[in-house]
């Protein structure tokens, strides 16, 4: 590889780490940082998109030069945007610098750009380079891109369990099978998250907080499914003072009156059906690119089953629960063969303590 490839890939790692800075704070937007380098080759600004609403990664560095660009080259991890949105286009801005370069790792799959923004910059007499670190843009903003080409949410589905493979006893018991580690770093992993889902059966049993005690603000949006409406009237999830509620509940089979237990500062909005694929696409709609499963094994199997579910993480704890009065963290999936069962891929290990954790991948 030549010097001067070694460095494009250096300032495209550069843009691509600047970028991740906007972790869990970006969405509905995408995670997008930039460089800029003047037409010696010397960095002479940087940005990154640190919130919806803020300045995109690329208005952000030519805010901030030091130096004119004229001539200069830029490094941006994203397709520059050509719409207007809550900010003007970054097209128009990179344009009227003067830049006569620009190194964009992927194209933006919103279709309101996805090309128009590379086009308007070829036409405006600018050297466009597409495809450098591919690999890493494509992981860094997965979420973003999962929405955009789906209509649905990045959906993780998380829990907890013994080494016999329990969530619980089968009276609702389960305080506490993981330990104090696992369990705070489930409340920082929250922070990575639009959203926290459960079924109204973990509200019912758990009366759950799913916060991330203080590690993100605003908080995830928590979000309860239920097909019945038969929810408690008091819950520590009706108290939104901390973090926002919205229940969701199956028009086709809830009793409405039921909607009198829920206070009037919890969000309510109905679905037709039990499906969770509705609630995905519903979060989507409300700019929600990457949502966490909490719920039990009635709602994780069937999200799995309606493939809302891309990636899981599960904390194993060493203890055992035993089989007749436990309960298994997934219902059945009806499989008969071998070949039919799921499968997981890309698995890392990690140790919480006494504690192990796995993060794996569904197949494609
Ligand atoms: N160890 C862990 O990681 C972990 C995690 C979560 C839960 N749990 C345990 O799991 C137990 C609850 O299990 P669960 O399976 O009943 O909880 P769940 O899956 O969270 O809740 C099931 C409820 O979800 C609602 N729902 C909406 N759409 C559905 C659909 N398509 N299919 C199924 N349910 C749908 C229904 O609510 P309505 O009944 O309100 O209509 C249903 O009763 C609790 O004891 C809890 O402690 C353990
Ligand atoms: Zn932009």
């Amino acid at each position: 590889m030549s010097e001067k490839n070694v460095n494009h890939i250096k300032w495209m790692k550069r843009a691509i780490h600047l970028a991740s800075l906007g972790d869990g704070k970006t969405s509905p937007n995408p995670k997008v940082g930039a460089v800029i380098l003047d037409k010696n080759g010397n960095i002479i600004s940087e940005g990154f998109h640190q919130k919806a609403g803020m300045p995109h990664a690329e208005a952000m560095a030519l805010n901030n030069l030091k130096k004119d660009a004229v001539g200069g080259s830029m490094y941006v991890n994203l397709e520059p945007c050509c719409h207007q949105g809550k900010t003007p286009p970054c097209v128009d801005k990179v344009i009227s610098s003067g830049i006569k370069e620009i190194y964009v790792s992927i194209k933006d799959p919103d279709k309101r750009v996805s090309g128009k923004g590379i086009k308007l910059l070829k036409e405006a007499g600018i050297k466009v380079h597409l495809g450098l670190c591919k690999k890493e843009s494509l992981e860094l903003n997965k979420a973003f891109v999962y929405r955009n080409i789906t209509d649905k949410t990045y959906g993780v589905l998380k829990w907890a369990m013994s080494i016999d493979g329990r969530i619980g006893l089968k009276n609702g018991k389960s305080k506490w099978i993981t330990n104090e580690e696992s369990r705070s770093l489930v409340h920082t992993l929250r922070a990575d998250f639009d959203a926290i889902i459960i079924g109204g059966n973990t509200l019912r049993k758990d009366n759950p907080l799913l916060t991330t005690r203080g590690s993100k603000n605003p908080e995830p949006l928590r979000v309860v499914f239920t097909k019945s409406l038969n929810l408690p009237a008091k819950s520590h999830l009706w108290h939104c003072d901390l973090a926002k509620t919205l229940v969701i509940y199956d028009s086709s089979t809830a009793n409405e009156s039921l909607l009198t237990r829920i206070p009037p500062n919890v969000e309510v909005e109905k679905v037709s059906s039990d499906n969770p694929e509705l609630i995905s696409k519903l979060l989507a709609k409300r700019g929600c690119n990457k949502i966490l499963w909490e719920c039990g094994p009635k709602l994780a199997t069937e999200a799995i089953k309606y493939n809302c579910i891309q990636e899981i993480i599960t904390f194993i704890a060493p203890k055992i629960l035993g089989g007749e009065n436990s309960m298994n963290p997934f219902g059945d999936f009806k499989f008969k063969e071998m070949h039919e069962i799921i499968k997981l891929s890309d698995s890392e290990v990690s140790l919480i303590g006494n504690d192990i954790c796995v993060r794996s991948q569904f197949e494609k």
